[in-house]
């Protein structure tokens, strides 16, 4: 392929890229923007295998790779449990870094990669490998932790170092002080130490700086991980002079920073706290690690399938808001047969989705997409959080610290300030779960002891099954 070839087929992945994520910004558009992705990614993959950088000689060791990391990643794919993904996700941005910092030693050892650099452009080209390596790094241990916590492997508890913010700080300058010796470098070997010295050091920073973070802080860490992993990207593209590579990083980047942007809104929380990390570790400690049982704060009016059924029949407006239990229990399609049930009978459903709802960004939406739930009833937070008060009954299904009403009463709370849905304002709020277990963030709910709630226990599914014989009968 001719290096013109190339290029126009850059630029077509380019434009691809960019109507994918336009496409993936909203769910009637979001299977279009996959297959943008996916049609520019062959794209890309095809100009750069066959265009003028790869040699003849490359090419079987290119098919090689493709066809285990194809293999392997179809596996995953195949396998893995839509409550897994952000695990994946996170384990995926580790490979991106650990690709920048091999990257980032092949070219500095390759006399190839450095030929015609003479002054200013010498420069450059190391300064970019010295700045890819140590975001990939960044990347690649900060990612592996954060699958480690997603995953249960690695405790969710936040680790707090004495001196911490120093701690980090000393290492950034250290990082700049090796920064300087690598540039002056004459040689390859005089080169080599700073570059493994800060290598360590980035590595441990990422370590630290995700383990500093814990409970419900974590869905921003991912994200912020994905715009880490695209400016690594960006970086391997500057070091492998690929114009696509660097934009293609960029557009990771910075949707990444957006996306962290917009999730710390919906929790009220500031960037910076995210990363200084320690949440829930001060005098408003959670009573309790997520998932744990807590000391009940009160007493509780459990409910039966059949009443659940009977409140629902003779309401006029219900609100459904689905959390993580219900990806658990895998009960989207119970929900669907109840809603369309529900509307048949004249009643209007709806559905309120919380921005951070279940364990990663849209996770309820793809869930509803799912069962197909008409777009049309499922609302953001925001959208529908001043219609509770005229609302008959909501249904919280496996939902926990996104109706915690302690986040708007309790200064103290760990998430006072995060935004929530607020259900106890309908006339009646019914939560179904198995037990007075806490959520992720591992706080008490005061939601569970008030007056107008009533508790549906068990799995959601079993619970919905019960509902919807109940209904039809
Ligand atoms: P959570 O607060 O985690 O609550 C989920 C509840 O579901 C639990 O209290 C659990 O109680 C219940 N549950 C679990 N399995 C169930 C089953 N089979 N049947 C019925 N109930 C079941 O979830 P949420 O309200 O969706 O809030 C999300 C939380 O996760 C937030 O704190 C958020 O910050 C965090 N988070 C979000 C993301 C993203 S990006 N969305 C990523 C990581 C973390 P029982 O054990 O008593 O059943």
């Amino acid at each position: 392929m001719s290096a013109s070839l190339a290029t126009v087929s850059y630029i077509g992945a380019t434009i691809l890229f960019i109507l994918s994520l336009g496409g993936l910004s909203n769910q009637e558009t979001s299977r279009r923007g996959n297959l943008f992705g996916m049609v520019g990614m062959a794209l890309a993959v095809a100009a750069t295998v066959f265009g003028p950088q790869v040699t003849a000689a490359g090419i079987p060791w290119i098919v090689g790779a493709m066809v285990v990391g194809g293999a392997i990643g179809l596996y995953a794919a195949r396998t893995v449990q839509m409550t897994q993904m952000p695990e994946l996700v996170a384990l995926m941005h580790s490979m991106v870094g650990m690709a920048a910092v091999l990257v980032g030693y092949a070219t500095y050892v390759d006399p190839e990669a450095t030929k015609g650099f003479e002054g200013a452009e010498h420069t450059i080209h190391a300064m970019e490998i010295y700045v890819g390596i140590f975001i990939g790094a960044v990347t690649f241990s900060g990612s592996v932790i954060a699958f480690g916590k997603l995953s249960g492997r690695v405790g969710g508890k936040p680790m707090l170092l004495p001196g911490r913010h120093w701690m980090n700080l000393a290492g950034l300058i250290a990082v700049i002080v090796f920064g300087r010796l690598f540039l002056q470098a004459e040689t390859l070997q005089d080169g080599m130490l700073p570059l493994f010295v800060m290598t360590a050091i980035a590595l441990l920073f990422g370590v630290h700086m995700v383990m500093a973070i814990g409970g419900a802080d974590m869905p921003v860490v991912v994200s912020m991980l994905n715009s880490y992993s695209g400016w690594a990207a960006a970086a391997t593209g500057f070091m492998l002079s690929n114009d696509l590579l660097i934009v293609t990083g960029a557009l990771v980047g910075s949707s990444g920073a957006i996306l962290s942007y917009i999730m710390c809104n919906a929790m009220n929380r500031s960037f910076i706290s995210v990363i200084a990390g320690g949440f829930g570790t001060t005098a408003a400690a959670p009573k309790a690690a997520g998932g744990a049982a807590v000391e009940p704060a009160g007493e509780v009016t459990p409910i039966l399938a059949l009443e659940t059924a009977e409140m629902l029949r003779e309401a006029k407006n219900v609100i459904i808001v689905p959390g993580y239990g219900m990806a658990v229990a895998q009960a989207q399609h119970t929900v669907y047969e109840i809603t369309k049930h529900l509307r048949e009978k004249g009643v209007n459903v709806r559905f309120g989705i919380h921005p951070v709802a279940g364990r990663m960004p849209g996770h309820m939406n793809v869930l509803l997409a799912e069962a197909r739930v008409p777009y049309d009833i499922v609302f953001e937070m925001d959208e529908l959080n001043d219609d509770f008060p005229d609302t008959d009954v909501t249904m919280v299904i496996g939902a926990n610290d996104i109706v915690n009403p302690a986040a708007q009463d309790d200064p103290t709370s760990p998430i006072a300030g995060m935004p929530v849905l607020e259900v106890w304002k309908a006339r009646t709020s019914i939560v179904m779960k198995r037990s007075m277990a806490s959520g992720y963030a591992g706080v008490d709910n005061p939601l569970f002891y008030k007056d107008n709630n009533r508790m549906l226990f068990g799995d959601a599914k079993k619970m919905l099954d019960e509902v919807l014989v109940a209904l039809k009968s």
